[in-house]
């Protein structure tokens, strides 16, 4: 990782080079993403995909930390950005720069995403003014899911784009690094990447975004409940996987593995 991973990735906006983000929950993941991608999410998705829970609000600090140390151990290269899990910053400004410092010094992270609306706006200038670098998430934000009422696309009116807008702006002035857009109107990510220096990073947000994100076991197949519908699919390792072990037994089972 590069010390320097801000002002590579703005540089990377200015010139087009669109920027690289998966997620990752383990070491071994973070091996085999190491050597493409710009930025490792350790996302509160590990809730679905590592954990089995219906949302992320059951992950908890520790649960990220874990997690966090593990990518931080198979990243040489790719900046790893630790999500801020749901509780973890909406009690007061002294928890969450306790929480996104554990992520950060007892982890290992290089930074924090945290999911961003009018009403817990303080924690970013808390976050950035002692120096932790901060990506708002922004649009569907899956730990309001039930206030959202459900996993649905975000800022469809003007009115709404046009307050997401001025969001990310005080954003980037607030000193947020990046901002990742979820499931919003590609009108209104294309406006938002245009009208900030930072990089836009989507996820069903369209193709106008300076980066793509998406959850690394959706795109390689390994995923077995529901793929979101913008969530394209390279492989299918879920059933290579299954045959390997398939093929396995049936071996140990006819005495063909392992041989004398
Ligand atoms: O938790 C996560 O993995 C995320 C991505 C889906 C963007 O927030």
């Amino acid at each position: 990782m590069s010390v320097s991973f801000t002002r590579k990735l703005r540089e990377q906006k200015q010139k087009g080079e669109k920027i690289i983000m998966l997620t990752a929950y383990d070491y071994i993941t973070a091996r085999l993403l190491d050597d493409t991608v710009d930025l490792i999410l350790v996302g509160d998705s590990l809730g679905h995909i590592f954990s089995g829970y219906k949302t992320t609000l059951p992950v908890t600090i520790d649960e990220m930390v874990y997690h966090t140390k593990a990518v931080v151990r198979g990243a040489s290269k790719a900046t790893v950005v630790a999500d801020m899990p749901f509780m973890s910053y909406h009690v007061s400004l002294e928890s969450a720069k306790q929480n996104a410092g554990r992520l950060m010094q007892e982890a290992g992270a290089h930074a924090v995403k945290i999911e961003i609306n009018e009403a817990n706006y303080a924690v970013v200038p808390a976050l950035t003014q002692i120096g932790i670098p901060v990506i708002a998430h922004l649009g569907l934000t899956p730990q309001s899911v039930y206030q959202l009422g459900g996993y649905r696309e975000q800022a469809k009116t003007d009115q709404e784009a046009d307050q997401l807008l001025s969001l990310a702006i005080r954003l980037e002035q607030d000193g947020c690094f990046a901002i990742l857009l979820e499931q919003v109107t590609h009108e209104a990510s294309k406006k938002i990447t245009e009208a900030v220096a930072i990089p836009v990073i989507g996820i069903g947000a369209g193709s106008h975004c300076d980066g793509q994100v998406l959850v690394t076991h959706d795109l390689v197949g390994l995923t077995q409940d529901r793929v979101p519908k913008f969530a394209k699919q390279y492989d299918t390792l879920g059933d290579r996987f299954k045959s390997a072990i398939a093929e396995f037994a049936t071996e140990v089972k006819s005495g063909k593995f392992p041989q004398k």
